[in-house]
């Protein structure tokens, strides 16, 4: 702090007594800096989360862990893409210690894309690298996320939250086609990107 003789609020008070004003003027200057890194942290969650259209899960919608893979939704035969009447495609999978089932989805480009997945263990992660598809998969519950791919391609699919010794192991593909190509695919070819 500068001294100042003719201000009696700057002068040296003894025993290292710091003056009122300054005190003040100390804390408003700091409360000035961490307001603004505030706002600036803000400005960027709002900002990166609008250009990249990332949200976090809307849905809560409980499932039966016991028995998902025996009957209705997440049944052997509804896993993979199914295309809707809306003209959208629907991609089903389980997320398990240590896979996903099925290991590769075939989708559709230029298409609303739903994904819907559901773990009877622990909680996985599904990731598409590149995408903005980022999402838990936690037990007792349907996780939703919404997307569409622009361009035809490969999208490697690891599982991003640690779920056992297997983790590293555990990850899966998409494939996007084009849009006029799919509907001509098989059941099986939907499910499976080994050739046939
Ligand atoms: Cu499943 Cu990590």
């Amino acid at each position: 702090m500068a001294e100042d003789p003719r201000n009696p609020l700057r002068r040296a008070l003894p025993g290292g007594i710091v003056p009122e004003d300054e005190v003040v003027r100390t804390e408003r200057r700091w409360f000035i800096i961490m307001f603004g890194m505030l706002a600036v942290m803000m400005a960027i969650i709002v900002v990166t989360s609008i250009t990249h259209a990332l949200h976090p899960p809307s849905n809560v919608e409980p499932i039966d862990p016991v028995t998902l893979q025996l009957n209705g939704e997440f049944a052997e035969s509804n896993l993979g893409t199914a295309l809707e009447p809306d003209g959208s495609a629907t991609a089903r999978l389980i997320a398990q210690q240590y896979s996903f089932v099925p290991n590769c989805v075939t989708l559709p480009a230029g298409t609303p894309v739903n994904f819907r997945l559901t773990s009877p263990d622990v909680i996985h992660g599904f990731i598409l690298v590149d995408t903005n598809v980022n999402t838990m998969v936690v037990p007792g519950f349907v996780s939703e996320v919404r997307t569409s791919f622009s361009t035809p391609g490969d999208y490697r699919m690891p599982c991003d939250e640690f779920c056992g010794l297997g983790h590293q192991g555990m990850w899966a593909r998409v494939t996007v086609v084009p849009k006029d190509q799919f509907p001509k695919l098989t059941r099986v070819e939907r499910t499976s990107c080994a050739p046939q």
